[in-house]
């Protein structure tokens, strides 16, 4: 059996949580391939809400084993908040597998990223300060810390003295702040390794004897592709592969296993932090569109800043990540406007680029040119098939399928598990 992975296709948010746990209950393992506890998924099952920053969503779902692969970084402290909060909620954690060469962040990234986004002022990019991008730069530096590390006190100790020996000084003499002591990190690291020593495996072992057995393998992004470290909107990125060639590098599944990309997309666009964003809104329609997709950061409570569908970036990913199939979120949020405009290609100083531009600067000043599509007033969130829609909606739906460079599958029409048409079943 395949191994398919579920790729956010523009800024993030796009609803990766919810197309996750409706996978949940057919696939056996849901992998966590990049990205730390700057991720937040929302997963609505009746009446519960959960929050999910650094556990992939799959531990939701009683019979898969939910999986921490070697491309995460790993905030020790927060891991074991979220599964003690889970714990709390009656949820199951006990099969959670986390790969023995995932990265730690230690505290002292967390004080680096918040130190570097003040030293850069108005160049900042609005980083979630979680210590991401300094964790996955000590990693490519060779300085990281990773959780093997963790079970053998005089080899972690080597290694945080190493890491200090950079990082003390960049903390004192760059930005005048204190340098931990090595006694301090290594204890900050140690304070779990009992709790975490029966989690920790060679995850990549573990999936691929997995497929071998014909079970089915979900590889679940955070972040997106506009974020990716490569692919992104560079420097605006995480730091991260968050395409689905991250997702074989993250998890060890290789790439010929990978046989279906599900990229989440939402209805229109939104974007936390900084960063070029050419559909962006800054009218009533924008306050519209935050006011009811509630679209308010999972992780750090940030508005997201709004803007209407852009189908250049919707082709880029379906190009990047080798699109299957599309889910189509938040249509309901769409409802209440008299015309409804998808962005089909950008105008830069009066060339048409219909695909992004090669250059970031053009795609800073890239003006959106739109075809406007009649509204919808009726209340699609009850809808359960793609006939009950109302022919606008419809007819958006396929207009935007036919510019995104890959079939909509699904289509949300609330958060909740249930408020979902299936157009083509996914597995
Ligand atoms: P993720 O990071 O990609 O998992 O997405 P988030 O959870 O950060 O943000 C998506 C938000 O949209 C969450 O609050 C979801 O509950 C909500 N959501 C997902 N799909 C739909 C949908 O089809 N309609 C509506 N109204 N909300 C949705
Ligand atoms: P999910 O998985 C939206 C953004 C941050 C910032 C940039 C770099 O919920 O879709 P970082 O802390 O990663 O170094 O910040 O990336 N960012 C996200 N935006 N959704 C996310 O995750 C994000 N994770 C990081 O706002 O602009
Ligand atoms: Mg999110």
């Amino acid at each position: 059996m395949p191994a398919i992975a579920i790729i956010g296709a523009q800024w993030g948010d796009e609803g990766k949580g919810k197309a996750t746990d409706l996978l949940g209950s057919r696939v056996d393992y849901v992998v966590k391939f990049n990205g730390g506890n700057n991720a937040g998924h929302t997963v609505v099952i009746g009446d519960e809400k959960y929050a999910l920053h650094l556990l992939p969503s799959g531990i939701l779902s009683p019979n898969c084993t939910p999986v921490i692969g070697n491309g995460v970084v790993v905030d020790l402290d927060v891991l074991f908040e979220e599964l003690d909060g889970l714990t709390a909620r009656g949820v199951d954690v006990s099969k959670l597998r986390i790969s023995a060469s995932a990265h730690v962040i230690p505290s002292y990234n967390r004080a680096l990223d918040k130190v570097t986004e003040r030293f850069l002022g108005s160049r900042r990019l609005g980083t979630t300060g979680r210590g991401i991008g300094p964790t996955y730069a000590d990693k490519m530096n060779r300085i990281g810390i990773r959780i093997q590390d963790l079970f053998d006190e005089s080899i972690l100790r080597k290694k945080v003295e190493g890491a200090l020996d950079l990082k003390g000084q960049i903390l004192t003499k760059v930005y005048n702040r204190r340098a931990p002591e090595v006694d301090e990190i290594v204890g900050e690291l140690l304070a779990h390794v009992d709790r975490l020593r029966p989690m920790v495996c060679d995850t990549g072992l573990l999936l691929n004897q997995a497929l071998v057995r014909d079970e089915i393998v979900l590889l679940e992004g955070g972040q997106a592709t506009l974020l990716d470290v490569d692919h992104g909107t560079y420097p605006f990125v995480t730091s991260s592969s968050a395409t689905s060639a991250g997702a074989c590098t993250g998890s060890g599944i290789p790439p010929n296993r990978l046989d279906q990309v599900i990229g989440i997309i939402k209805a229109y666009t939104t974007r936390v932090g900084e960063g070029p964003f050419p559909t962006e809104l800054f009218d009533d329609a924008g306050a519209h569109l935050s006011k009811i997709g509630a679209e308010f950061g999972v992780t750090t409570g940030r508005a997201r800043r709004c803007g209407w569908y852009d189908s250049v970036i919707a082709r880029y990913a379906a190009r990047v990540n080798g699109v299957t199939d599309f889910v189509l979120t938040k249509l309901d949020v769409l409802t209440g406007f008299d015309q409804v405009p998808i962005c089909v290609a950008y105008e830069v100083n009066g060339v048409r680029h219909d695909e992004m531009p090669v250059n970031q600067s053009d795609f800073h000043h890239a003006v959106p040119i739109y075809e406007y599509l009649p509204g919808w007033w009726e209340d699609i969130s009850e809808c359960r098939t793609f006939e009950e829609l109302p022919a606008n909606a419809r007819a958006y739906v396929e207009r935007a399928e036919e510019l995104s460079g890959a079939r909509i599958s699904v289509v949300g029409v609330g958060p909740s598990r249930d408020a979902t048409i299936v157009r083509h079943e996914l597995l």
